[in-house]
């Protein structure tokens, strides 16, 4: 073992500091580093694929993924087959891209569907064909969130209702020319368009690769907010919750959200659940460890008893932000869980 760690980090975006890193890579390095090890960031281009390729394995027992896969110049194609490879020659992967797929992409919720966290009624449409087919025969059920799979800031995140409410729970489909009020999380900007063009201008979220929308209820009491929990491996470190603005459903800053934070005792409900459930969801998605730093963002909806009830609505693993933790010491719990995963895969 070489008790070394590789950070990859892109250069640009809006994510970095006036020294160019993030602003919590360079406090993890500090971390690692305090305790005796090595450890560096780069950054990642396609154009360095053969020489990091050739160079990390030697020089290092783990990297950490520090990039938004929708923010790689190039694309994220090249990126992931670099992480692979990388995992292939022996490089502990934290995340391995395979795990950073199956936690961080939207259907994750299709995964862990029936499970008490997810409601039964919340589909995945791959393709064009399906979407058309299926979503006017769910949309008559109430009003739906479809959620697309790349952007992590509202983009592409739509409250779908209809404008007729006589054609609620008729046990038919929705006629492609009926009225549909669309409110988008980005900004919570309200769209009004006939189901079947607003379908159509869904189709981009279906191309390409990591195409797909998820469809799921859509839960009132997101005015309450949204819970996320941060873990560092499988130690929830912080809760935040986000209240939308008044008349929204959105729970990004960007869209006027509140956010406070809260220690994960005053969720212990939640906590309790979602830990009790995770070995399940782990095997689920396909067995792979928890990323090393994720969040599991929830709403609040309510069981036929009148008791709370918490639904996932995602996980982020790219590349969750904690600079609002660097006080409290987050990066030595962080560093500490890198030690202890190199460690034990390498012993
Ligand atoms: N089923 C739902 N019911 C109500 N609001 C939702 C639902 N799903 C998502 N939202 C709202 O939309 C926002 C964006 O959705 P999210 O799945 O988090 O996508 P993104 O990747 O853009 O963050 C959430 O933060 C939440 O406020
Ligand atoms: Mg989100």
């Amino acid at each position: 073992m070489k008790n070394s760690v590789i950070f990859f980090e892109v250069e640009g975006g809006n994510d970095k500091g006036p020294d160019g890193h993030r602003k919590d890579t360079i406090p993890m390095i500090m971390a690692l580093r305090s305790q005796g090890w090595k450890a560096e960031t780069i950054f990642y281009r396609e154009s360095n694929f053969d020489d990091l390729l050739a160079q990390i394995p030697e020089q290092y027992d783990t990297y950490v993924s520090r990039i938004n896969p929708g923010n790689i110049p190039g694309g994220e194609v090249r990126y992931f087959e670099l992480l692979s490879k990388l995992c292939n020659a022996g490089v502990i992967g934290m995340p391995a891209p395979e795990a950073m797929v199956a936690f961080g992409a939207k259907d994750v919720l299709v995964k862990l569907r029936d499970m008490e966290m997810v409601p039964s009624d919340t589909y995945a449409y791959y393709d064009i064909d399906d979407f058309r087919r299926s979503f006017p025969s769910v949309l008559s059920t109430g009003i739906r969130v479809l959620k697309q799979n790349r952007g992590s800031t509202g983009s592409g995140i739509w409250r779908v209702e209809l404008a007729d409410e006589r054609l609620i729970d008729t046990g038919k489909a929705v006629p492609v020319d009926a009225l549909v009020r669309c409110t988008e999380a980005l900004d919570n900007h309200v769209e009004e368009h006939q189901l079947g063009e607003f379908m159509e201008l869904c189709n981009q979220y279906l191309v390409g690769k990591g195409g797909m929308i998820v469809d799921m209820p859509y839960l009132p009491r997101i005015v309450e907010g949204e819970v996320r929990i941060l873990f560092v491996g499988e130690t929830p470190i912080f809760v935040v919750h986000k209240k939308p603005a008044d008349g929204g459903f959105s729970a990004t800053l960007f869209s006027g959200a509140q956010y406070t934070y809260d220690d994960p005792t005053q969720w212990q409900g939640l906590v309790d659940m979602f830990l009790r459930n995770l070995p399940e969801i782990q095997q689920r998605l396909g067995g792979h460890s928890t990323p090393l730093i994720w969040t599991g963002d929830f709403m609040l909806d309510t069981n036929p008893d009148g008791s709370d009830k918490y639904v996932l609505g995602e996980i982020n693993c790219s590349c969750v932000g904690f600079t609002s933790h660097l006080e409290s010491g987050i990066q030595q719990k962080i560093a500490d869980e890198i030690i202890r995963v190199t460690s034990a895969k390498n012993n």
